[in-house]
């Protein structure tokens, strides 16, 4: 062999290798898997000189090859998997005998994971051309040299199929495609294959993360009737806000732009903000009223004011003096008055005054005496529950509860996060600190706090706020946002937020959730007013 060849055949492999290393560096760089399609299709169409190019890609059920992208240099033609479908029926692998249809070009090489390739394919007997005649007459098209290749992954499955049409040469020619433009072909769909697999595979990890994610807050949801949906719509609520922060152009967040990256970590903070709820128990994540446990333990104090009630009818029959018979009566004439109110501030809706506390005070002093054994009217603990001054919760149940927060980091922190997504632990842990320090778990204070964090805060009240709890029915939008607003005055939440919840109409977005449909009574400059002095 002269010189002149061998180094003709040297420079040609060093260029097939250039090639080759640049398509493999393309495709690791890209993360986005539609891109990859792309990438590969518009690579191996410049390398063979295709006028045009399919991807297919075999659907989850390995029944039919689906069109993931389509290029025609002549037609000035892209398409990607959406728009193809919609012109392009997906093509069946399998009879309805479900034996493997080997009569097209396309299934014959799923099928068998051969290459194949002709130089008109007009003119062959192997494979049925009524498809291809029927797209070439309606897209006024010519198919003639033709190559398909399959995208095989390391474990032999077939991932899809590369399809090249027309290789046309330098003077605009149809050429049969050439056996260099095979070997490139081939060595480019192994590779592809390869990344395409990877990429399968981490897609499909990260899918099973956000599933995995979901399954769990549905789970939390399902704990507490009272706040059942209230993860989902505070994970919903998180995300509207958050994807607007990247779309604002004025005030302090409008340099601030998170990455797909960074909006789907928000959106797994969002869906686990509140997993530490797992270990709360359910009596207290439901105690709806001040007096329950696993019942509403009014019942009892009723029974206790009818057995007094009935002592003191006893008592009233046996011989006593007036003077005792009258305290008797006073008792007895009080006790309606008295369990009415007992009923009322069971509810835990309204504050409780001082004059009520001593009052409550009074009345679990009354003793009643049965069967020889002595009983308070309302005994200590169900006295320490009435005297809660608001809501339902003794300071000992509240703190109970706030231990979620605190909990949902250790919790999460155990998991190893893919690096993209290690904030999760801290920015969901932290949707009760406050800017101003009052917040827990870890009373952090201003930059402290995660943005994310912040944006998890807000929506955290709105949903509570909105919502119906035991304690209180659900408040209108603008009673929310004026508590919102309150709330951003003491320097709980974010102000500069709030500006974007107002002036963007986020509360808009959000109040659609809740079917908020009326928004007249809502004076966005008062609202700011309240922390905007
Ligand atoms: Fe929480
Ligand atoms: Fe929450």
């Amino acid at each position: 062999m002269s010189n002149y060849i061998t180094e003709k055949i040297k420079e040609k492999n060093l260029n097939l290798t250039k090639k080759l290393i640049k398509i493999g560096k393309s495709l690791s760089l890209e993360n986005d898997i539609k891109k990859v399609f792309k990438i590969i299709l518009d690579e191996v169409m410049e390398v063979t000189n295709a006028d045009r190019g399919m991807i297919y890609i075999t659907s989850t059920d390995q029944k039919t090859l689906q069109y993931e992208r389509v290029k025609c240099i002549s037609d000035q033609m892209e398409m990607d998997s959406e728009t193809a479908s919609k012109r392009w029926q997906s093509i069946a692998l399998f009879d309805e005998l479900d034996e493997p249809i080997m009569n097209s070009l396309a299934t014959f090489v799923f099928h068998t994971g051969f290459e194949a390739h002709f130089d008109d394919v007009y003119n062959q007997d192997y494979f049925l051309i009524g498809q291809i005649v029927a797209m070439d007459e309606r897209d006024k098209y010519r198919s003639k040299s033709m190559v398909a290749v399959p995208l095989v992954d390391h474990e032999d499955h077939v991932l899809g199929i590369i399809e090249l049409t027309n290789s046309i040469d330098e003077s605009g020619e149809i050429v049969p495609f050439s056996e260099e433009h095979i070997e490139i072909l081939l060595s480019v769909s192994s590779q592809a294959a390869i990344t395409l697999s990877n990429k399968l595979l981490i897609n499909n990890l990260e899918k099973m993360i956000f599933d995995f994610t979901q399954a769990i807050a549905y789970a939390i949801d399902m704990k507490s009737d009272k706040s059942y949906q209230h993860v989902q719509k505070v994970a919903l609520l998180t995300n509207i806000l958050a994807k607007k922060i990247n779309t604002i152009e004025d005030g302090v967040y409008s340099n601030y732009k998170f990455t797909q990256d960074e909006l789907d970590e928000i959106a797994i903070s969002g869906w686990l903000h509140d997993l530490g709820k797992i270990a709360t128990s359910n009596n207290l994540l439901n105690k709806n009223t001040k007096l329950q446990s696993s019942c509403d333990r009014i019942k009892f104090i009723q029974t206790k004011f009818e057995l007094l009630e009935q002592v003191i009818f006893n008592q009233l029959l046996q011989k006593k003096t007036a003077s005792e018979k009258n305290i008797l009566n006073s008792i007895l004439e009080r006790l309606p008055g008295y369990m009415k109110l007992i009923i009322s501030i069971n509810q835990g809706s309204e504050f409780v005054s001082e004059e009520v506390l001593d009052l409550l005070t009074e009345i679990s002093e009354i003793k009643v005496i049965a069967r020889g054994k002595e009983y308070r009217l309302i005994d200590e603990d169900e006295l320490e529950n009435l005297m809660i001054r608001h809501g339902t919760l003794t300071v000992k149940e509240y703190d109970e509860i706030k231990k979620h927060a605190e909990l949902t980091y250790k919790i999460l922190s155990n998991i190893t996060f893919p690096a993209k997504f290690q904030n999760v632990p801290k920015i969901a842990s932290s949707h009760h600190e406050r800017l101003n320090g009052t917040g827990y778990p870890l009373g952090l204070k201003e930059d402290d706090i995660p943005l994310q964090s912040r944006i998890l805060a807000i929506a955290d009240v709105f949903d509570a706020l909105m919502s119906k709890r035991s304690y209180k029915s659900s408040y209108d939008l603008n009673k929310s946002l004026k508590i919102l607003a309150s709330m951003a005055n003491n320097n709980e939440i974010d102000k500069d937020l709030m500006d974007i919840v107002l002036d963007k109409k986020i509360f808009v977005t959000f109040a659609s959730e809740y079917n908020v449909e009326d928004f007249q009574d809502i004076n966005i400059e008062e609202i700011k007013g309240i922390y905007r002095k």
